[in-house]
């Protein structure tokens, strides 16, 4: 009987309390230079790996998955959304997969919120001109944007950001509109009105908050068809997954004056997004730092090494198990 610590493989750099917390409880292979691997580079550092700790972006696709070594038992992502890991190809080899619920869920919400009103009040074109000193003084009509108090928001994916999201609209006396795939309870549903055709919704949108995870059903669902269907001057909000949004439809909308403005925090194929976002004023782009708080980062990776200690240390189903649709 040896006492070895099961080997995990870190693919990325993690904030230090987690790394801290991971290398006295696991024998880590850590990325201390934040090196991105392709599924080739993965796999080869997996070699001797019992768990592979990763996160959005890391490409355990099928082939990945299927050139890691035996050892592998488990994935646990530090992230809620695992769209980047074939959860079917993984249980096909008998690997768990977790993911991080619930802990990021308020500074998504607030990102989401910060990307409205950005958007809206045109906090972009307005930061830019004072820092580029081409602010000559306050005017009467500098910089109107529109106005959120009162507006109508539609939210598309009412799960735990969902709601939050509805939450904080809710203090800007906002009314709520949503589609999900099942309606929820009165108490959760807080009296906003529930579409089951997320089609239906779309007329009724001032401003339209993406909180879908991506999905075979939801890649591109904000296309050009879509989008006519806004009222002429909504707004676009995305804090789920770039994939979601069509982004030439998008940016043609934007161009064309249809959509006034978009709050976008992810990317398709970020962080090469697409070149027309640059030229665009009436955007408000950040960097996809929806969980990106000290303590919620901190949150996740605790939660993926609660994941990772219940499955390699205590022989327990993790916590976060994420199943095969
Ligand atoms: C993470 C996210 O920061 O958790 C998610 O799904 O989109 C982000 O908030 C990122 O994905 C880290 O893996």
């Amino acid at each position: 009987m040896t006492n070895r610590k099961p080997r995990v493989l870190a693919t990325r750099h993690f904030p230090p309390d987690v790394e801290t917390r991971l290398t006295a409880n696991f024998d880590a292979v850590l990325n201390p230079e934040d090196r991105l691997l392709d599924g080739q580079a993965l796999a080869g550092a997996s070699e001797g790996c019992e768990a592979i700790m990763c996160a959005a972006g890391d490409p355990l696709n099928a082939e990945t998955i299927a050139a890691l070594p035996a050892s592998v038992r488990m994935i646990a992502t530090f992230s809620v959304g695992y769209e980047h890991v074939d959860v079917a190809a993984a249980a096909k080899r008998k690997i768990v997969v977790s993911n991080t619920p619930d802990v990021l869920t308020d500074a998504t919400a607030d990102i989401a919120m910060l990307c409205l009103l950005g958007a809206a009040r045109r906090a972009h074109e307005g930061a830019a001109m004072l820092r580029t000193h081409h602010w000559v003084g306050w005017t009467p009509t500098q910089l109107m944007g529109v106005q959120v108090t009162g507006k109508r928001l539609g939210i598309l994916g009412m799960g735990r950001i969902g709601q939050a999201m509805a939450d904080r609209a809710r203090a800007f006396r906002m009314t709520i509109h949503y589609s999900n795939r099942s309606r929820l309870p009165p108490d959760l549903e807080k009296g906003a009105v529930f579409h089951a055709d997320p089609e239906a919704m779309l007329p009724h949108c001032d401003f339209l908050s993406i909180n879908a995870p991506m999905t075979a059903e939801t890649r591109k669902w904000v296309n050009a068809e879509r989008i006519a269907r806004l009222p002429r001057g909504a707004i676009v909000i995305n804090t789920a997954r770039g994939g979601v949004v069509d982004d030439d439809a998008l940016i043609a909308a934007l161009r064309s004056g249809h959509l006034a403005s978009a709050g976008l925090d992810v990317f398709d194929g970020e962080p090469r997004i697409h070149q027309g976002y640059y030229a665009l004023e009436n955007t408000f782009l950040l960097p996809h730092m929806g969980s990106a708080t000290v303590e919620t980062r901190n949150a996740m990776g605790f939660k993926a090494l609660d994941n990772l200690e219940a499955y390699l240390l205590r022989g327990q189903s993790p916590p976060d198990l994420v199943r095969a649709s």
